[in-house]
């Protein structure tokens, strides 16, 4: 197998070596931890078609990976799979004249962002991990991010895509408009299927036009509830960018951690971006010049970073219903203490579409009741167990609290009829 690997892709290719193997091998969050025997990384589609066609021969499960920014385990490999190692496919190509980039999918987020910015465009999805995460597992993860509340999540963007199937044949779809009513859009499918149905290789994504300028806005507020408020009506003006809360624990920590120096205090902070400067209150922070905007976005984007280093997280992306929102936030530290009373809880998340990131430190990787609890409480309030991270292995056991089993059945079927081996991303997405 590992000669008929490196016949396909170079020998160097091929890594078995633990130094560069155990990489691959863990979640970001540092609370998965799995095995990687083998990373193999093509550098063609033609490559990864004949990598999976070696894979499916011999009967060996393949892991997915691009920038292994996944948060629930998605691509967290056990003994005897294959890592397939993506990021080496970078083509991109970007037509200003039709709005649309063809990207392979190792290329980043942060390098599609300045390829677009070259013609007076960019790409409607931003998050803090833009230099690392690629556009194969953006889309695999149907990433939200940052401007989710005016652009939507990756599947919005999606206009072809370019996968291979575990049997190694290719499927493509690039029409290169929106406009296209052909029957089942493959790329939404994908979107979202977290390396369980095919290999993502290349995509065909929409552009917009570069923000006319940036204004950002960091307010503080006197209770979560004040803050829920605003974030609302925020969200409802069409013009807005970004909404996104955070509260008063967490920003602290990110100054510690960080060096940044502390804003006014306040419970919680909302953070804004739009392209007009109109309707700003008086007592925000703001800022108009890109060091600014970079510096008052440090707040929010570098809240994981700043938790990590208190160790491995527990982290629970979910969404509420907005009227459930400020009741959630504020129940959620004292469900957690009173089975946890030692466990840090760090709250924030894109609240303009009702999204919250449940952060817990101090608890034992290896807990699920801490997930259990937190998930229940969320489905009890008529939320979901996932928002943006995905369900990947970390809540495959919590799937069936949101879906039914009659979509369950569908998901199975589905899945069989792309992979009727199991041998895509085997654990993820099903319990
Ligand atoms: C974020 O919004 O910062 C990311 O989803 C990462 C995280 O949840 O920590
Ligand atoms: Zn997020």
């Amino acid at each position: 197998m590992l000669s008929e690997l490196a016949a396909i892709v170079g020998a160097s290719h091929v890594a078995t070596d633990p130094d560069i193997t155990a990489a691959h091998a863990r979640d970001w969050t540092g609370r998965f931890v799995g095995t990687a025997d083998v990373v193999v990384s093509p550098g063609t589609d033609e490559e990864v078609a004949a990598v999976a066609a070696a894979c499916a021969a011999a009967r060996t499960p393949m892991v997915p990976q691009g920038g292994n920014t996944s948060l629930v385990a998605g691509a967290v490999p056990e003994a005897g799979q294959v890592v397939v190692d993506l990021r080496r496919l970078q083509r991109l190509e970007v037509d200003p004249v039709a709005r649309v980039a063809v990207a392979g999918a190792g290329v980043t987020i942060g390098a599609l962002h300045r390829a677009a910015a070259e013609h007076g465009l960019r790409y409607a999805v931003d998050l803090a991990s833009r230099d690392t995460a690629t556009v194969g597992g953006t889309i695999a993860t149907n990433a939200g991010g940052l401007r989710v509340v005016r652009h939507g999540m990756t599947r919005a963007q999606l206009l072809g895509i370019g996968a291979v199937l575990a049997d190694g044949s290719r499927v493509e779809h690039r029409p290169g408009f929106v406009r296209d009513n052909t029957g089942y859009h493959l790329p939404s499918l994908l979107a979202g299927s977290e390396g369980t149905l095919a290999l993502v290789t290349s995509a065909q994504l929409r552009l917009i036009p570069l923000m006319a300028g940036r204004v950002v806005a960091l307010q503080g507020f006197p209770s979560i509830e004040a803050a829920v408020v605003a974030g609302t009506a925020a969200a409802a003006d069409g013009r807005v960018e970004a909404v996104e809360l955070m509260l008063r624990p967490g920003v602290e920590l990110v100054c510690t951690v960080t060096g940044l120096a502390p804003p006014p205090a306040a419970a919680a902070y909302l953070l804004t971006e739009s392209s007009s400067p109109d309707g700003l209150p008086d007592d925000a922070l703001v800022a108009l010049d890109p060091a600014d905007v970079t510096r008052l976005w440090s707040y929010r984007e570098r809240h994981a970073e700043a938790i990590a280093t208190l160790g491995p997280t527990h982290k629970l992306d979910v969404t509420l219903p907005q009227p459930m929102l400020a009741e959630f936030l504020t129940a959620v530290p004292g469900v957690v203490a009173a089975a946890y009373p030692d466990a840090g809880v760090w709250l924030y998340g894109h609240v303009g579409d009702g999204n919250v990131h449940v952060n817990v430190t101090g608890v034992d990787s290896g807990d699920e009741e801490l997930s259990d609890l937190v998930l229940r409480a969320v489905v009890d309030r008529r939320g979901t167990i996932s928002s943006e991270h995905g369900v990947g292995r970390a809540k495959a056991r919590w799937l069936h609290l949101v879906r039914s089993p009659a979509e369950l059945a569908l998901f199975h079927r589905i899945k069989a009829a792309f992979d009727p081996d199991g041998l895509l991303n085997p654990g993820v997405l099903s319990a």
